[in-house]
This record gives structure tokens, C-alpha cells and sequence, in this order.
């Protein structure tokens, strides 16, 4: 099988269901979807914690050309969260933002997106897969740890005086299948 450099695309990507059986999509971000999700983006975790406001939130979700693509992620085609992929990063891509609205969360949303980012990844001959989470945010790195991401690295004060944030990677080399050895 030929692996894709650039899997990440802009078109829907079906990526499972909630526990309760909710279809949930990924698609490129609208405008439309932007105004009504960066309020309630802007209103939670690190967002809220950074102080970001509706407004900022709402350019952030409609920046085009800086190498990472933004998606909406709906729930029986409802704007439901975020999901923003750099890729390629290092050796695998980077997810700068995974964002599910509170009505989602604990129903098996986040778990259903990390497995679909990591597939793709795996699918592409990717070695690594990504992603940030605040020091703060204990909740999310536990999500992220019981799915096999580790801490490599502290990156101090570096969206505010006196927060980390942690670089977290998952090595997943080991579970490519039929690509030659590098
Ligand atoms: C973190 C998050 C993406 C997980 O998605 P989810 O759909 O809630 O997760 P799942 O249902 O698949 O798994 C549940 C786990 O998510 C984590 N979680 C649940 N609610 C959370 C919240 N409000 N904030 C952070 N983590 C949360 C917990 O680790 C939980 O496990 P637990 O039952 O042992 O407490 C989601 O809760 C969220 O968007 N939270 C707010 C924004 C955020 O913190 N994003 C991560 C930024 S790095």
C-alpha cells in the first residue's frame, strides 16, 4: 500500500459514533460554523482559562493558509466541537486543538477523534503522533495518557506568564504495517 503525505484533507471525514450510537463527522470549517461554536469554544478549558474571547475565537477557526486545517466536528450533523491538525509536524502530525462542546463531552467523542487521528497518521506511514495540553488541564492529560501519549516536554509560560504547557507524543513507528524500513 502506497501511504499518503498529506492525509489530513479538507473534505467530511466520518470518524465513528458517541456511546449512545450519534453519528460524528469532521468538515471543513464554515463560516457559519465558526460564529456559532467560538463562543461556546471560547467559554471552555484553556480557551476560557486564556481569557480568549468570542471574537478571537471566531478569526482563529476562519485562518486559511497557515498550514493547518481547521474542521468542525458535528454530531448527527449538529456543530458539536473542534478539531485543528497541523501535519506534517515532526515526523507525524500535530493536533492543535480538540474541542468538544460540554453536551458531548464523556460520551466517548474525544476517544472516537484520537483514534481516527492516530489511524490516519498510522495509514500514512506516520511515525509520531502529537499534541499540547495545558498543566492545569489535568483532566485532558489524563484522556491523552490512557491513550498512550507521554510527556517530552514542559514548555513554560509560553501562552502566559506562569502556565506550561506540556508537549505530548505518542510514538506509534512500531505499528506500521507493510512499509519498508526507515
Ligand atoms: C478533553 C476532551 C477533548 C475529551 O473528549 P470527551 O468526548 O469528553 O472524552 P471521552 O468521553 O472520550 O473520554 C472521557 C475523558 O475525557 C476527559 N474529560 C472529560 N471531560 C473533560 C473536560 N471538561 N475537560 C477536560 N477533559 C475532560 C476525562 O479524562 C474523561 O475521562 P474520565 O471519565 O476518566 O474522567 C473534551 O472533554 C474537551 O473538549 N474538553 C474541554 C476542552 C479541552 O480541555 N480540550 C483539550 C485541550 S488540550
Amino acid at each position: 500500500m502506497r501511504a499518503s503525505t498529506h492525509p489530513f484533507t479538507p473534505q467530511p471525514h466520518a470518524v465513528g459514533f458517541t456511546g449512545d450510537g450519534r453519528a460524528l463527522s469532521l468538515a471543513p470549517m464554515t463560516v457559519a460554523a465558526a460564529a456559532s461554536l467560538a463562543p461556546e469554544i471560547a467559554g471552555i478549558g484553556p480557551w476560557a482559562h486564556y481569557n480568549f474571547s468570542a471574537d478571537d475565537m471566531q478569526a482563529s477557526l476562519l485562518i486559511t493558509g497557515d498550514g493547518a486545517i481547521r474542521y468542525q466536528l458535528t454530531c448527527d450533523g449538529t456543530p458539536a466541537g473542534v478539531v485543528i491538525i497541523r501535519s506534517p509536524w515532526l515526523a507525524g502530525p500535530y493536533l492543535q486543538i480538540l474541542a468538544v462542546l460540554p453536551s458531548l463531552q464523556g460520551t466517548g467523542t474525544g476517544t472516537c477523534i484520537l483514534k481516527w487521528f492516530e489511524g490516519m497518521a498510522l495509514d500514512a506511514h506516520m511515525r509520531n503522533v502529537w499534541l499540547c495540553v495545558s498543566g492545569f488541564n489535568v483532566d485532558a492529560q489524563r484522556f491523552y495518557q490512557r491513550y498512550g501519549y507521554t510527556l517530552v516536554g514542559h514548555l513554560p509560560d509560553l501562552m502566559r506568564q506562569g502556565d506550561d504547557e506540556l508537549l505530548m507524543r505518542k510514538s506509534i513507528a512500531g505499528l506500521i504495517v507493510d512499509a519498508p524500513e526507515r
